[in-house]
């Protein structure tokens, strides 16, 4: 079914008619497809590919900014754009793809357009905030998630939504789904930074807590440790990790629950989403639970 989607976004990136984009283009390892498999998933339709792709090209247009924002070397175990041809080129192909997504996207109806539209301004605000934070360790947990539901959980809502709403399906029901999802899906990514080797990861491990981001696992830690140890882990912030320290980091995060707790609260947001849905939706609680145990 993703093929179709492949399809579609194959089309746009030839309606460009540019045989430099094509090749940058080509560079770009293909993700999960998360956002796809939902839309596809909710909309047995056939605008739903169209749809799916709109959402990809918007992704990979973000994941673009982003690298260059984190100055990051790696995406999917392969070189980022930035670390191959340069900042300029990898923000110009992230707008290039933003446009031409925006373009393909007036052609849906209005509240479609206006959900996904939306979404990408969180999506904006959420990196912006995302930036901020990090420039100092961050122990409250309400701005973590304000950040995550724009970074990253908003443009996931914003897709189960819009496939809701071009299947005629209750939309308020499959965002929420949607939402939650995202949020689960962030902190276990969260998780896996700390938990799963660079070899698994395809980029670094630890990289968040060095890129300056204090993940929920980090708030839950810097919440049970006593005065002594959070002295310590406020000096491991934005650091190249040791061995030595990546060492004490895990004992604490399994010695003080903090890292199961962030686990249960991606287990608890996952609960939530599957408590949005029908029982006849067996493949979007089956996307949920995948989430959740995956191990990259
Ligand atoms: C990854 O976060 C980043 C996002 C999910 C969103 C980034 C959004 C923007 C740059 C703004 C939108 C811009 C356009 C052009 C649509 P991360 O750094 O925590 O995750 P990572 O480990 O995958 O890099
Ligand atoms: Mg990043």
């Amino acid at each position: 079914m993703l093929q179709t989607v492949q399809k579609e976004i194959a089309h746009f990136i030839e309606e460009l008619q540019d045989e430099h984009v094509r090749t940058l283009f080509a560079k770009l390892p293909s993700g999960k497809m998360l956002r796809s498999k939902l839309i596809l998933q909710i909309a047995q339709n056939e605008q739903a590919p169209k749809l799916a792709a709109v959402v990809e090209l918007i992704h990979a247009a973000s994941l673009l900014h982003d690298d260059v924002i984190d100055d990051a070397d790696l995406r999917r175990g392969q070189p980022s754009l930035n670390a191959l041809f340069g900042n300029k080129t990898a923000i110009m192909l992230g707008d290039i793809l933003y446009s031409k997504a925006f373009f393909e996207l007036s052609s849906f109806g209005s509240a479609i357009a206006r959900t996904i539209s939306y979404a990408v301004a969180l999506l904006s605000l959420g990196e912006l905030k995302d930036v901020e934070l990090s420039k100092s360790f961050n122990a409250d947990e309400a701005s973590y998630f304000d950040m995550i539901y724009k970074k990253t959980a908003s443009l996931i809502e914003a897709s189960a939504k819009s496939a809701a709403i071009l299947a005629g399906l209750e939309s308020d029901r499959y965002a929420l789904y949607g939402k939650n999802l995202g949020l689960a899906f962030q902190i276990v990514d969260d998780i896996l930074d700390i938990t799963q080797d660079a070899a698994k990861l395809g980029k670094p491990a630890f990289a968040d807590f060095k890129e300056g981001k204090t993940t929920l696992p980090y708030i839950y830690l810097y919440q049970r440790l006593n005065t002594t140890d959070r002295e310590r882990l406020l000096g491991l912030f934005k650091k190249d990790l040791t061995d030595e320290e990546k060492a004490w980091l895990q004992e604490k995060f399994i010695a003080t629950g903090a890292l199961e707790a962030a686990k249960e609260k991606a287990r608890a947001l996952g609960h939530e989403a599957l408590e949005c849905l029908h029982k006849s939706d067996e493949k979007l609680r089956a996307i949920m639970h995948a989430l959740i145990e995956r191990t990259y």
